[in-house]
């Protein structure tokens, strides 16, 4: 991967911990003209900002493998709520988050509407809420950046991310015994180690990103969200072929191989989106990608 393209990215991308986030999704509401010019001039201060095939539409551009996220119909189907903007902010406290959240949807209001507000938080020491840890098996340092980031051209430091808000039936998950629940994972609990043999349902071998002849290596930075009622995984992933994460969903869901994710029992897809992540020029987004 070239140093060029990691300096160039939005540096959100590679922030790993944080304690607090807040995910928004905004549809456009005005001009598309204005929305770029708000777009060029957002000061993003560390959040990362994602464009949706429905901005690019509406400004008669284009962005090589940029595209609407489908619905998944298998046996399990996954929406699509696909925006016209995205954006994930990081942060180490819930009010500094919050604060950040806000003085995007300040800067955005008016060419785009707020449309998803979602608080997020860190469980524990990085914990999914079924109480496995999220984000092991995620490539790191150089290989995360070759796996995130657009290599070359036009658009290289930038990303494209697939965004879903997953709700879990935590109360059907718990119910199980702890091996049970190791068999829906593929990781043990105790120790969080793969397992040798995991059932080939496990969300580990549906998703086992070197098990297939084609491999699917993507950055996760997912963080739950909720209260007691209602919670689950703001689901966040980043790669620079938007083919990767598509043919694991259609592996989840059973529609290569007729075998549905488990994991899929005990929460469901209730948004989904793609979103192009330029890289950063001078401190702003560097929208010359959008041709
Ligand atoms: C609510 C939804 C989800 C939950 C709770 C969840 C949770 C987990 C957990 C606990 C692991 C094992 C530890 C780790 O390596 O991170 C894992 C692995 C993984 N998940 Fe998910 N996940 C969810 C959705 C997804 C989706 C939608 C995708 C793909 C689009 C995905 C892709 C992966 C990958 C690539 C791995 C690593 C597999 C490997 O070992 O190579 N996950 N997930």
């Amino acid at each position: 991967m070239e140093k060029k393209a990691i300096a160039l990215a939005q540096p959100g991308l590679f922030v790993e911990g944080a304690v607090a986030g807040h995910s928004l999704e905004w549809t456009l509401s005005g001009d598309p003209r204005e929305a770029l010019a708000a777009l060029a001039t957002l000061d993003p201060a560390g959040a990362i900002i994602g464009i949706g095939a429905p901005l690019v539409a509406a400004l008669e551009r284009r962005v090589d493998g940029l595209r609407p996220f489908p619905e998944i119909a298998g046996s399990i189907t996954m929406p699509s709520t696909q925006n016209a903007l995205w954006a994930y902010v990081m942060d180490a406290t819930p009010g500094e988050a919050f604060a950040r959240a806000e003085s995007l949807e300040r800067q955005l209001r008016g060419p785009f509407a707020l449309v998803e507000s979602l608080p997020l938080f860190r469980y524990r020491d990085g914990r999914d809420l079924t109480g496995y840890k999220d984000g092991t098996a995620n490539p790191e340092g150089d290989d995360a950046a070759a796996t995130a980031l657009i290599a070359d051209g036009a658009r290289a430091g930038g990303s494209f991310a697939l965004v879903q808000r997953y709700v879990h039936y935590r109360s059907r998950f718990s119910r199980l015994s702890e091996a049970e629940r190791d068999d829906v994972i593929g990781r043990r609990y105790a120790d969080n180690e793969e397992m040798e043999e995991a059932p080939e349902t496990s969300h580990v071998r549906r998703t086992d990103q070197e098990g297939y002849d084609e491999p699917a290596f993507m950055v996760r930075r997912s963080m739950p969200w909720g209260d007691l009622r209602t919670h689950g995984l703001q689901f966040v992933a980043f790669v620079n072929d938007l083919d990767i994460v598509e043919r694991v969903l259609h592996r989840m869901c059973g529609l290569i191989d007729g075998r549905t994710d488990a994991l899929l029992r005990f929460t469901a897809a209730e948004t989904g989106g793609y979103y192009y992540c330029p890289p950063m020029a001078d401190g702003r987004l560097d929208l010359s990608g959008l041709i």
